[in-house]
């Protein structure tokens, strides 16, 4: 990590209240950045934001798999792998790829400031 990025993520983790940025990136490559509140899923900041490409038909409950997005390469390896519930519902998600996730089972941290994800052409 760059040294000022690096400043940067520490002083976040240090700041209570502080709102990471995410950005979504559609399949035709229109970029969404927006701060989200610690503790919110990316499904639900990006309904809260009118971010398209996520349909979340279940409200989050893990039970609908419309909340597909696909995690930049450079973030897979820093969120929290899928849980079983999740893991089973991804096999009903449309092309699905190994960065697959379900936006609703990803919360936001202060560690990840700066994260992307991709959605898909289509949820259905
Ligand atoms: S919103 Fe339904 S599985 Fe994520």
């Amino acid at each position: 990590m760059h040294l000022t990025n690096q400043l940067q993520h520490n002083q976040l983790q240090q700041v209570p209240g502080a709102m990471p940025k995410i950005t979504y990136i559609s399949n035709a490559g229109e970029e969404h950045t927006i701060d989200v509140s610690v503790g919110m899923t990316v499904m639900r900041a990006a309904i809260a934001n009118n971010i398209p490409g996520i349909d979340a038909d279940c409200g989050g409950s893990c039970a609908c798999a419309t909340c597909h997005v696909y995690v930049d390469p450079a973030w897979v390896e820093r969120v929290k792998p899928a849980d079983p519930t999740e893991a089973d519902m991804l096999d009903f998600v449309l092309d699905r790829q190994p960065n697959s996730r379900l936006s609703c089972q990803l919360e936001v941290t202060a560690a990840l400031d700066g994260f992307v994800v991709r959605t898909p052409a289509s949820q259905h």
